[in-house]
Order: C-alpha cells, then structure tokens, then sequence
C-alpha cells in the first residue's frame, strides 16, 4: 500500500521507517527543509537506537522516501497520516491543534481522490470531527474519510514498541476506514498483536487516558517516596513488592524527580481541559499534574540540602539532561528546573549527558557541559544523577569522589547501590531510600 506521513518528527519518522518495513511504500513529508534535505543525506534529525539502519535499508530498497512538497508526496496515496506536534497551547494547557489543521487543510487542497486521513498525533476528543468537516469545506474528494490511530511509541525503544506494539487502537466511523487500517497492520497482526477498533472519539480519548494513568502511577510512587523518607522504608522495594501484583504491574514505578518529556506534561493538561470544557472534573488527574510540578520544582532544595542548606558558591556536577535515557528529547525534562533553580540558588553546573548536550545548551543558559562523565566531578560539591543513562550505571564512584571537592552524591534515579556508594567515601542522598530522614540538612 502507498502511504503518506505527514510530519516527520519522533513519531512520523519512526511510524514511516516501520511501515516501510513492512513492505509499504511510504513518502515521509515535512515542512522544515533542513530536516528532509538530512534525511535525505542520510542524516538521523532524532536520535533513536535503530533507527539510522532501518531509514537507511529502507531508502535503499526503495520504499521510504522524504520530501516537503505535500502534493507530490500525497499522490497515489491511500492513506494519509498525519504525525504533526499538538504541543501544549500557551498559557492555557489547551492542546494547540494548529499544525494538525494546517496540514489537513492543505492535504484537503491537494488531494485528486478519496483517501483515509488517519490522526496518529495526539489530539482530543472532537478533533476526528473536526478534521472531517475542513476537508468537507476545503472541497476534499467525496470518500475521503477519517480515522484515529494514536501512537503509543515510547522514545528509546520506539522502533520496537511499534513492531511489537501491546495493542494497535484505531478508532473509525466506516468500514473503509477500518479496512484500510487492517491491511496497513496486516503485519503486525500475523504477530498476534491486539488491534482494537473503536468510534473515532473513543480512541482519541484511549490515548489521554493512557497517558493519564502512566503519569499517576509515577506521581503516586514519587509521593510514596516521600512517605519512606519520611518513615525510613524504601520505596524501591514497596515498588517491587507492590509491583509483582499482576494487577498492579511493576512499570512506571520508579520514584524519581518526576515526569517530563513531549507527552506526559502536555497530555495531561490537555485531558484537563477537555474535561473542564465538558463539565466533568478529573481531580485525579489535576492532582497528578500539581504533584508533579511540585517534584521538579523541589528538586533543586534536595541538592541543597545535600550541600548543607545553602547553594551559594557550590559546584554541582550533574549527570544526564535528557528528560530520559536513549533519546536527546529534552522537552520539559526535570534537569531544566533543576539546573535553573541551583544555579539561582548561586551554584555553579557542570554537565554532562551523553547525547542531549546539542538540544540542552540553548535551554540551559549559565550552566558549563563536559565532555563526559567523570569531568563532572571536577571540584564539584555535589553530583546529582538526573538521567538514568546505562554507562553512568557503570561509573567508578571511588574516581568520582576523588575528583571531587565535597562528597554528596544525589541520586534522583536511585541507580547506585547505597552501600558501594558509602565504599566509595560518598554521602549518598537516594530517592526515597529513607536516606532523607537521617542525613537531613538544614
Ligand atoms: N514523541 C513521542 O514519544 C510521541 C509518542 C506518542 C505520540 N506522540 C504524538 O505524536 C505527535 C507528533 O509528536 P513528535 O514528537 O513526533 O513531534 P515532532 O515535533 O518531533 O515532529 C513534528 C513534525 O511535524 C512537522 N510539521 C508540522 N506541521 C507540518 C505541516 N503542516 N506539514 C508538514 N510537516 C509539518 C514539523 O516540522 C516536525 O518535524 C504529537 O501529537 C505527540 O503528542 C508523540
């Protein structure tokens, strides 16, 4: 089957690399020249493990190609996607729906036949409807229809998670549609992979609520963790013994210094207002998105107080920027708040993640980089663990401490094991790890 994707960000490019794996013939289609004329050179604009390799056999075979002229991209095509943001609209949480309708209203322009529009951005509820009365205005072919296929890829492992997806949700109004869909993921379902069809509506709103609930189960462990600390248990293991109840589930349950990233934030605010505009409180969900801004704003006061309650002329090393491993997203990623708040607090930053230095500098005004892991810890005061990265796992932490001028090592991530960490002369401040209550600064 010929399909078009329109956007190529995290979500377009690794949706179109896959189908194209599958055997359909995909053109991928921006509109930031810069990012197609690279993909066209071969050049990566995202890093994702895997993802250069399967772009570049891909090309070579033929069956994904990039452009930025809509029109031509379009053509012959029996299913468009559309993988545009739907960023957070400013100052109100709104999910800004703008990229979405300009791309339709332009597809709607150049269309020369029917074909299935298919949403795998993340929109709200009403947005399929919407979509379908623009074409209708802007003069699409009669036929042209609607379908929603929200994308539950995660960055790192997103080429994995979409051949080997838990589910595939594709929400429809016609038949067209739904068959269409069926043989777009034919392959995937020689695999077994669940495919759910749904009305258009309900599936837009499946995606939020995924969302929604990933996000509580991390602000839920995230306000255990203050419990342990403040009773002395360890949430690590409350996880793993709440975790190995299959009804429960042990993913997403890892305290740390709360969500960030191109979903989650954005996601949650959305279904807010979604619900506010139908009258219906969610006050689980408004709590999670308070709770959680409290987290990355608390996260600075956890290294100041490791540092003996006052920032002022400390060095502080931190380790990981990205808001997590194996991808350079640094949307709304803790280390922001992190990094501002220490360094207004009159610290001093230095840091280093392995490939997000590139997406971080222009966001971290005042903070220095390193060029890897261990320079960091030059003179620091404090190291402060805030990406998970797996070759931080690793570290020697007696080399870490020698180069460093104090000893406290805080561990947002809970990486390191407590005791090695006080065998290496470090005064280790976990999360959640009851370490708070014994060694509280001012
Ligand atoms: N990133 C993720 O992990 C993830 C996972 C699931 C769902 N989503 C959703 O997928 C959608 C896309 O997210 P992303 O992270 O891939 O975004 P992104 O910002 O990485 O990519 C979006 C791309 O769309 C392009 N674009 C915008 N308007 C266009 C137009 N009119 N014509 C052609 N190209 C246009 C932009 O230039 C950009 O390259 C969002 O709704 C997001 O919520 C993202």
């Amino acid at each position: 089957m010929r399909i078009a994707m329109i956007g190529t960000g995290y979500v377009g490019l690794v949706s179109g690399a896959c189908f194209a794996d599958f055997g359909h013939h995909v053109t991928c289609v921006d509109q930031d020249m810069a990012k197609i004329a690279a993909l066209e050179a071969g050049i990566m604009p995202i890093w994702e493990p895997g993802l250069e390799a399967l772009v570049t056999a891909n090309v070579a075979q033929g069956r994904l190609d990039f452009t930025t002229a809509l029109a031509a991209g379009i053509a012959g095509a029996e299913a468009v996607f559309i993988a545009v943001g739907t960023p957070s609209r400013r100052g109100d949480g709104h999910a800004d729906l703008t990229f979405v309708y300009a791309a339709v209203r332009e597809l709607a322009r150049a269309l020369t036949g029917p074909v299935v529009v298919v949403t795998k951005s993340t929109v709200p509820v009403g947005t399929g409807d919407e979509i379908a009365r623009i074409l209708v205005e802007e003069g699409a072919p009669a036929g042209t229809s609607v379908a929603s296929n929200p994308e539950f890829l995660r960055e790192g492992a997103a080429i994995r998670d979409f051949k080997i997806p838990d589910r595939i949700i594709v929400g429809a109004e016609d038949e067209r549609a739904r068959e269409v869909m069926r043989e777009i993921y034919r392959p995937l379902f020689l695999n077994q992979a669940p495919i759910v069809f749904t009305g258009r509506r309900t599936a837009e709103l499946t995606k939020y609520a995924a969302n929604a609930f990933l996000a509580m189960k991390i602000s839920f462990i995230n306000e255990m963790a203050d419990l342990c600390e403040a009773v002395g248990a360890d949430v690590q293991e409350v996880a793993r013994g709440i975790g190995l109840d299959n009804r429960i589930g042990a993913k997403f349950l890892h305290a740390g210094p709360g969500y960030g990233g191109s979903c989650f934030p954005k996601d949650t605010l959305a279904l807010l207002r979604t619900a506010e505009e139908a009258g219906v409180k969610q006050r689980i969900i408004a709590t999670v998105v308070a709770v959680n801004d409290a987290r990355k704003a608390g996260n600075a006061d956890r290294v100041r107080r490791a540092v003996g309650g006052d920032l002022t002329g400390k060095k502080i090393g931190v380790l990981g920027l990205t808001f997590k491993p194996n991808t350079d997203d640094m949307r709304d990623a803790p280390s922001i708040p992190l990094i501002e708040g220490l360094i207004a607090g009159g610290a001093s930053v230095t840091a280093f993640d392995p490939v997000g230095r590139e997406q971080a500098e222009p966001l971290l005004a005042g903070a220095e980089f390193a060029a890897d892991a261990y320079a960091v810890a030059d003179g620091a005061d404090a190291l402060v663990v805030v990406t998970e990265w797996d070759e931080f796992r690793g570290i020697d932490l007696g080399e870490m401490a020698r180069r460093m001028r104090g000893n406290a090592l805080v561990d947002l991530r809970n990486v390191y094991d407590p005791a090695e960490a006080a065998r290496a002369g470090l005064d280790y401040r976990g999360v959640g790890r009851g370490t708070f209550s014994t060694r509280e600064g001012t």
